[in-house]
C-alpha cells in the first residue's frame, strides 16, 4: 500500500470531501522555461507530481479523480513534443500499472483513443482490464479528449440508435445523454482544479462540469503539491452550493 501522510489527511472532513475531482495540469513548459530546461523536464517532473496527488486520493478515499493529460488540441505542438508526451504516457502506464492496481485504482481513459499507437492503445486496454474490479480511486486519464468531440461523439451515438428506431427524439433526457458520455456511470465533477495561473476550462469536462466549484493557483503543475490540494479539498468544503435553487 501506498503510504500516507496521516497529519495531512487528518486536516480535510471526510463529510465534505467532493467525490469528483477534475485537474487541468497546467504549467509543465513554463516552469521549465523558467529554469532553462527543455519543456520535456517540465512534462517529466509533472508526471512525478501526478503520482503524488494520485497516492493523496487513494488515502483520501476520494470516488473520482480526472486528470487532463492531452487535448484533442495537443496535436497541434511541434511533433517532438506530442511524440515524447506519448513516450511519457506509455512509459509511466508500463511503470505505474501495476502499483496502482495493488492499490485498488480502477483506471479509465475518456477521449478518442484511436489516433494513439497500437502498441499505446494496447497498454491502456490491458490496464483498464487489470484494474477493471478495483473498487477503489475511479482514475480517469482524459487523452485525446476533448469535451465538446466528447458531446459530439454522445450526440451521434444517440441519433444512431433515433435512426434504428431504437429511441425517439424526445426521450432523449440528461440522463440518457450522460449515458453516452466517456465518464457514464461516474458522479458529476464537484471541484475542478487548474494550475499554473490561466483562468479558463480548455474545453474540459465541459458536461460533467456544469456545477462545479473552481479553484485555481498560480503553482505550475511540477511545483503542485499534496498539501496544497489538500487546501484545495478543504476550501471546497467550505462553499455554498446551490446547484441553481436558493440557500436555506
Ligand atoms: C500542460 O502543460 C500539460 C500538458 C499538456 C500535459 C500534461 C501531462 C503531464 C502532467 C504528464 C503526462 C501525463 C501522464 C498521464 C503520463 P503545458 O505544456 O501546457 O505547459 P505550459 O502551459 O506552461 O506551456
Amino acid at each position: 500500500m501506498w503510504e500516507s501522510d496521516a497529519g495531512l489527511l487528518a486536516r480535510v472532513d471526510r463529510d465534505k470531501m467532493p467525490r469528483h475531482v477534475a485537474i487541468i495540469m497546467d504549467g509543465n513548459g513554463r516552469w521549465a522555461n523558467c529554469r532553462g530546461l527543455l519543456r520535456s523536464a517540465g512534462h517529466t517532473a509533472g508526471v512525478k507530481t501526478l503520482k503524488n496527488i494520485l497516492k493523496t486520493a487513494v488515502n483520501l478515499k476520494l470516488e473520482a479523480l480526472t486528470v487532463y493529460a492531452f487535448s484533442t488540441e495537443n496535436w497541434k505542438r511541434p511533433p517532438s513534443e506530442v511524440d515524447f508526451l506519448m513516450h511519457l504516457f506509455s512509459d509511466y502506464l508500463e511503470r505505474e500499472k501495476l502499483e496502482m492496481h495493488q492499490n485498488n485504482v480502477r483506471i479509465k481513459f475518456l477521449g478518442r483513443m484511436e489516433d494513439f499507437a497500437p502498441s499505446l492503445q494496447k497498454l491502456m486496454r490491458d490496464s483498464v482490464e487489470l484494474m477493471k474490479n478495483n473498487t477503489g480511486v475511479k482514475f480517469n486519464v482524459a487523452a485525446d479528449y476533448g469535451g465538446q468531440d466528447e458531446i459530439i461523439r454522445a450526440a451521434q451515438k444517440l441519433a444512431c440508435r433515433v435512426k434504428a428506431g431504437e429511441l425517439l427524439p424526445e426521450n432523449i433526457s440528461a440522463q440518457l445523454f450522460e449515458d453516452e458520455l466517456d465518464t457514464a456511470g461516474q458522479p458529476p465533477v464537484d471541484l475542478m482544479i487548474r494550475t499554473s495561473g490561466d483562468l479558463r476550462v480548455s474545453n474540459f469536462l465541459l458536461w460533467q462540469a456544469a456545477y462545479a466549484e473552481f479553484w485555481f493557483t498560480d503553482t505550475p503543475w511540477p511545483e503542485f503539491t499534496p498539501e496544497e490540494f489538500v487546501d484545495a479539498l478543504i476550501d471546497f468544503g467550505k462553499r455554498t452550493r446551490r446547484f441553481g435553487a436558493l440557500s436555506n
